[in-house]
């Protein structure tokens, strides 16, 4: 099997390119390389031979229609995307480009494969934030109505709304996947995780937003890359599929869990919790989401493998062992300055 992966490069597209080497599937990136990628999450497999990476943009038609014609592939995983909401509140147009723009070029460009081809797949990989946000209870399902409240989110619904009327109108086969949010080893600095085990490192306030009340579903990368390699394998054309972990928590206690790992691993900075900082929340800051993954769980047979707190404590000491992965980020691209206050 064959797979052409855009945004290879990034957090969730490396891990993927993994998953799908490991599975013996022959792989193809395609990522334009922004402040986001890393070359680094790859260069194991693109050094031993086991992939290739395009160095190009979703936006530009002609080289998304040679990759596709080149490589033919079986599925077209598409994970390139703007993907950081604090980003799409500075600075919105990028994201309509990239998330709503590129995600309609790739859908063109894909017709013209799924006539020649017609066992091709377009797995669409999206995120829970489409679905806005919950209160205390209940949670997201396939059939829950779309309400987006960040920049973000709103392209990535418009990108699902183009990937279904493509289906519908096309008959592009596509598939849908929903996921919550990812943790895990290669992410890029500026989100939650990686952001507070490098801030507590470095002996620097660890941000909370507000209170840090709001509450999110964690799903391992690993575990993710598996999912949509489930959905593409076994998943039926014109469906969604929402993927979640069960694995609630509000953010100030994921982040006092990582203060605590870090006194385990680092004594002399102990206790990591007095740099807890609450800072002014992030404008229109979505409350909680949760996800009901039973149809992915029931009807296609994918568990999560990895436990919340044995994947944190692995994912602490990833960013602790690879300082030469994150260092030039900080020294350069992105220094862990507050981002997204809409001032
Ligand atoms: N991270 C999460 O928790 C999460 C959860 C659910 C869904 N998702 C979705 O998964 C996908 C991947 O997320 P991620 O966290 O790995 O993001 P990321 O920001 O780490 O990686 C995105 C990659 O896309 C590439 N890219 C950006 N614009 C491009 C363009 N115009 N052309 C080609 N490549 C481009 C970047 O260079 C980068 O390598 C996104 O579509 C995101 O919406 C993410």
């Amino acid at each position: 099997m064959k797979a052409l992966v855009t945004g290879a490069a990034g957090f969730i597209g490396s891990a993927l390119c993994k998953a799908l080497i490991a599975r013996g599937w022959q792989v193809t990136g395609f990522d334009a390389m922004t402040y986001a990628a890393h070359r680094g999450s790859l260069e194991p497999e693109l050094s031993a031979g086991q992939m290739q990476l395009i160095e190009a943009n979703i936006c530009d038609g002609r080289a998304v229609s040679e990759a596709l014609a080149h490589v033919e592939p079986d599925c077209l995983f598409h994970l390139a995307a703007e993907s950081h909401v604090d980003r799409s509140i500075d600075g919105p147009e990028t994201f309509l480009d990239t998330n709503i723009d590129g995600t309609f070029t790739l859908l063109q460009a894909a017709r013209t494969l799924a006539r020649r081809k017609p066992a091709f797949r377009f797995v669409h990989v999206s995120t829970d934030e489409v679905f806005g946000e919950l209160g205390a209870d209940g949670m997201f399902s396939e059939t829950s109505a779309y309400a987006p409240r960040s920049p973000y989110a709103a392209s990535k619904a418009a990108s699902d709304h183009l990937v279904r009327a493509w289906q519908h109108s096309f008959e592009l086969p596509v598939l849908i996947t929903n996921c919550c949010n990812n943790f895990g080893p290669r992410q890029f600095p500026e989100k939650l995780i990686p952001l507070m085990v490098l801030k507590a490192l470095r002996g620097e306030a660890m941000p909370v937003y507000g209170a840090g009340e709001q509450v999110r579903d964690w799903l391992h990368v690993e575990d993710h890359a598996l999912a949509l390699i489930t959905v593409a394998e076994r998943g039926t054309v014109g469906e969604t599929y929402l993927v979640g972990a069960n694995q609630e928590l509000r953010n100030i206690d994921l982040v006092r869990q990582i203060a605590a790992m870090m006194d385990e691993r680092r004594p002399e900075g102990a206790p990591h919790a007095r740099l807890i900082t609450h800072v002014e929340d992030r404008p229109g800051h979505d409350f909680r989401y949760a996800i009901d993954a039973s149809k992915l769980r029931t009807e296609l047979g994918w568990t999560p493998q990895i436990e919340f707190e044995t994947g944190l404590a692995a994912t602490v000491d990833w960013y602790l062992e690879n300082r030469d992965w994150w260092q030039p980020i900080l020294d350069g691209t992105y220094r862990g300055e507050r981002l997204g206050l809409a001032t």
